[in-house]
């Protein structure tokens, strides 16, 4: 289970797990660590609105909802200012797509999040 630090927001706001991407994202003023990539097809959930619930993200793609409560379950994370530190799985959970590869490399890159996700959280 991979540990890592990296920054909320900006660049290297990305971190990627074996070929899965993750974002700190902030939903209902509540910041937690997703999978950036839809469990149906793989569309960009860091592009994803908000559902009227206010507890589902909708992809982007094809409109498919997604559970934040979920979401945030599956990557434990704290954020301390501008850092966050979580612990990722080294799969995703079941309904992750495409299947990662076996080994587990880390990186670091840059994706903008939809508006709906960037809002500031009410906690540090
Ligand atoms: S890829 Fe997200 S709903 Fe289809």
């Amino acid at each position: 289970m991979p540990v890592v630090t990296f920054s909320a927001e900006g660049r290297d706001n990305c971190v990627v797990i074996a070929g899965t991407p993750y974002v700190y994202a902030t939903v209902g003023g509540r910041g937690f660590v997703m999978r950036a990539r839809c469990p149906h097809r793989g569309g960009p959930l860091h592009l994803a609105g908000v559902a009227e619930d206010g507890v589902r993200l909708v992809c982007p793609w094809h409109e498919r909802k997604t559970s934040v409560a979920r979401m945030r379950a599956e990557v434990p994370a704290v954020r301390v200012g501008g850092r966050v530190t979580a612990v990722f799985p080294e799969r995703p959970a079941a309904g992750g797509w495409p299947a990662p590869p076996q080994d587990c490399a880390v990186g670091l890159e840059h994706r903008p999040l939809a508006p709906a996700l960037s809002r500031p959280s009410r906690a540090g």
